[in-house]
């Protein structure tokens, strides 16, 4: 017989506070094969991308479906041709969306989307930036050409990063500061702009009111990269007006409208959508630089250069729990990150 384990998913899309929204469910214990390692979870953080696949859809399975991206783990079993990891190592990764996830007491992951955890920090606070970090990390320095390196010109250029003490603001707000750009982020709550102004932002504006006339009163005409990490159709306008001759401009979200991208043809202006699934749903050929990426976090975590954008605590991995989490994220007025250790 075939060992069992503990996990939580859903076999339809419902609103949470309907009580089968999540469910606790016993599975068979899965094995790998090929490149990937079998790691027993022990953190979890929860992305509104959780909240977005649960709601959303009319299917309805009779196999749970188990979500989670963000984890850290132990390896405890590896396919034959790993050759990243041994059975043993602590490691940290952000999974597929195209398969079974973390909200679960096993989970199988492909090694070259994993690195190994970061050494200094405890499970939660590593659990915590995985996901967040490959999408603005992929944002800032693949999506819009930043050089990490390059701090002579990046000193001299400006980036605006709308929703700055959300999950991904607060590392893409630290990985921006370090490679020396003036940092803007937008918040809107005494709380928020704090929290961003301690995490790399060296100014802050407010989205809920004009962000023309906020940054335009902080003395900048335009900013040379806007990263936007909230609502593409609310901030559109703005951005068209804000953006730089020659700027760029990423967005992680989704629009529901047309975009019109003509507005943009006369500044000659570069847009690019970020999707920190990208590579592993399409297995590009680059899939491995997300192994790569998750080893520079480590490292700059473990320096101190980066720090952990863990804001909240639960103990237990459970429906009981990540309801709790879902509820919160819904909201929309989350700090940082929400972690679920064992
Ligand atoms: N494409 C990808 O690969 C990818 C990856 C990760 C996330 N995402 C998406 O990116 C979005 C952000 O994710 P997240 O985890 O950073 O979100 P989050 O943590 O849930 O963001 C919460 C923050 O949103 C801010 N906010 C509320 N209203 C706003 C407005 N009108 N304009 C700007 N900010 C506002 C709040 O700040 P105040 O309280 O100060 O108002 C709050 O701190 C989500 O839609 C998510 O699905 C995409």
């Amino acid at each position: 017989m075939s060992e069992k384990m503990n996990a939580v998913g859903f076999y339809q899309h419902l609103t949470i506070d309907d009580p089968k929204s999540l469910v606790d469910v016993t599975l068979a214990r899965p094995t790998p094969s090929g490149h990937d390692i079998l790691v027993q979870v022990s953190a979890i953080s929860v992305n509104p991308v959780d909240i977005a696949t649960r709601k959303n859809g009319e299917d309805v399975t009779k196999k749970p479906r188990i979500l989670g991206f963000d984890a850290v783990g132990t390896v405890v079993k590896i396919g034959p041709d790993v050759s990243l990891f041994n059975i043993g190592d602590r490691v940290y990764y952000a999974g597929s969306f195209n398969r079974p996830g973390s909200y679960s007491d096993f989970e199988l992951v492909d090694e070259r989307i994993v690195a190994l955890a970061p050494d200094k920090l405890d499970d939660a606070h590593a659990a915590a930036m995985p996901l967040t970090s490959l999408t603005a990390w992929e944002a800032l320095f693949e999506q819009l050409g930043i050089d990490p390196k390059d701090h002579d010109l990046n000193h001299e250029k400006t980036i605006l990063v709308i929703n700055g003490a959300g999950g991904v603001g607060s590392i893409a707000t630290q990985l921006a500061h370090y490679a020396g750009l003036h940092v803007i982020a937008s918040a809107s709550r005494p709380e928020t702009k704090e929290w961003a102004l301690q995490h790399g932002a060296n100014e802050v504006v407010d989205h809920h009111r004009d962000l023309i006339n906020e940054v335009h009163n902080l003395g900048y005409q335009n900013v040379d990269y806007i990263l936007e990490l909230n609502n593409l159709d609310n901030h559109w306008d703005e951005m068209v007006e804000l953006i730089a001759p020659n700027g760029k401009i990423s967005s992680i979200t989704s629009n529901q409208k047309p975009l019109n991208l003509t507005a943009l043809k006369r500044k000659r202006v570069t847009f690019a959508w970020e999707w920190m699934f990208t590579k592993a749903f399409y297995q590009t050929d680059d899939l491995s630089s997300q192994h790569e990426i998750l080893q520079r976090i480590a490292a700059l975590l473990d320096s101190g250069i980066l720090r952990s954008t863990l804001n909240q605590k639960i103990s237990g991995i459970n429906a009981t729990n990540l309801k709790k989490a879902h509820t919160m994220i819904e909201e929309g007025h989350t700090i940082g990150k929400i972690v679920l250790t064992k």
